[in-house]
């Protein structure tokens, strides 16, 4: 494994123009999707990531033929023959779970082992299986696997306790291909599920409401393949529009969909950065200090989870005080430690975490616990007075593509040093 690490030299004025990637997180669920369908699909604008690779290898070893062409990948799913994802692939990443739903409903069984909790969580999967078993499927879990299969997938009502978007995108692509019609409430309405719908639907599934809480899919015999460019990374965009307010910079970021920003831009502007909206960019630009605000985590269209531990980063060094809270994963202010070593004064209560602004942050070694984790302390490190070593930035990698090129040409001081470790 490598043990990359960046050395940044901050106070650095971030100008000009940077584009967002396709969406990991919709990437993901789309590549398990292309599972569906006999045939070719291929997918526009999947970015080059670690996590994605790792889904590829997912599919590769089922049996599906994989080809990335500049910015074009085709799958082929023709030719399953395996439906068991080993404990090696599963934890490189548990998103691998996703492939559950259309291995189910293409072939009637899946085993895979089981996913462990990660930095910020325990990650349970309790919703996906009851969607599943509400579908038809029997499951057994023994030695850290879960083996599911079923007979025929059967319609059902399905009511998730919480909106999660993995169990949704699940129960999704199992009730595509199940016979009847199923209603999922209390689904997740996060941007990258009415993705999923779309591809979908592109494939010849019958599915409504994606983006509302209540979806219906009537299921139909089968699917073909299809083509479809994935949306832009609304947690890469919201990153970039904190680079720039921290920075006091004046940055065009493109290709976002306004829409899915929403929440990050309604907080960034409440802080006092000025925001202007373009039709498929946003322009940050901020002079002066902003000042602190209170966020609470929620699922879409709520705060986004993913943009906590940035925005706490930017808060750190703000006029006044700011209070998050934390209402998705139970442990997610791993970041909290770091940023303190960077002169950040923050305490920590539970769940909720209370930032006292400082007049600027300072260079330290540091280290990453997880992928956004990590964004933070990268944008810490460019609005920090001074050189910052931030360690383990593989985690980075996962989920932001090209990063220290993207912000060189926006005039950041990044130097990536390469160990094999
Ligand atoms: C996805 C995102 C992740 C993001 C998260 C929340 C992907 C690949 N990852 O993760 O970046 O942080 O949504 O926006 O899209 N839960 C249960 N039981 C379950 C499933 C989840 O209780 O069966 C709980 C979780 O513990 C958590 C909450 O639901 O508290 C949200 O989790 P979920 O939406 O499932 O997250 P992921 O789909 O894993």
């Amino acid at each position: 494994m490598a043990l990359d690490r960046y050395v940044i030299t901050g106070k650095q004025r971030l100008e000009g123009r940077i584009r967002v990637s396709g969406a990991k997180n919709s990437s993901l669920p789309l590549l398990a999707a292309t599972v569906l369908a006999e045939g070719t699909s291929t997918l526009l604008g999947i970015p080059e990531l670690v996590d994605i690779t790792h889904m590829i290898e997912v599919l590769k070893h089922l049996g599906c033929r994989v080809v990335r062409q500049d910015k074009a990948m085709h799958i082929n799913a023709g030719g399953l023959e395996a439906c068991e994802v080993d404990e090696g692939l599963m934890r490189q990443m548990r998103a691998s779970n996703l492939i559950l739903g259309p291995l189910l409903a293409r072939y009637g069984r899946v085993k895979i082992s089981r996913p462990g909790g990660c930095a910020i969580g325990s990650r349970p999967m309790d919703q996906h299986i009851k969607g599943l078993q509400l579908l038809g499927v029997k499951v057994k879990e023994k030695h850290g696997y879960i083996e599911a299969w079923t007979d025929h997938l059967q319609g059902a009502d399905v009511y998730l306790d919480v909106p999660s978007v993995g169990a949704t995108e699940n129960i999704m692509m199992a009730a595509v291909l199940a016979k009847g019609i199923t209603v999922l409430r209390n689904a997740a309405r996060e941007p990258e599920i009415v993705d999923l719908q779309n591809l979908l639907n592109k494939m010849g599934a019958k599915v409504r409401g994606a983006g509302m809480d209540v979806l219906r899919i009537d299921g139909v015999e089968r699917l073909h393949p299809a083509e479809h460019t994935v949306i832009p990374d609304r947690i890469e965009a919201g990153t970039h529009m904190i680079a720039a307010v921290m920075t006091e910079g004046d940055v065009v970021i493109e290709n976002i969909v306004p829409e899915h920003l929403e929440p990050v831009i309604a907080k960034i502007r409440q802080a006092g950065a000025h925001v202007t909206l373009l039709d498929d960019s946003v322009r940050v630009q901020q002079w002066g200090r902003i000042r602190g605000v209170d966020l609470k985590t929620m699922p879409y269209p709520g705060f986004p989870t993913d943009m906590q531990p940035q925005f706490m980063a930017m808060l750190s060094c703000v006029e006044g005080t700011s209070i998050i809270t934390e209402t998705i994963f139970e442990n997610r202010f791993q970041h909290v430690d770091e940023l303190r070593r960077m002169g950040a004064q923050i305490t920590v209560e539970g769940r909720t975490s209370v930032i006292r602004g400082v007049e600027t942050l300072e260079g330290a070694f540091v280290e990453a616990s997880d992928l956004r984790a990590g964004a933070a302390l990268f944008l810490a490190a460019l609005a920090a007075e001074d050189v910052t070593v931030l360690e383990k930035i593989d985690y980075i990698d996962r989920g932001y593509e090209n990063l220290e090129q993207k912000y060189r040409q926006l005039g950041a001081k990044i130097l990536r040093i390469h160990q094999e470790g």
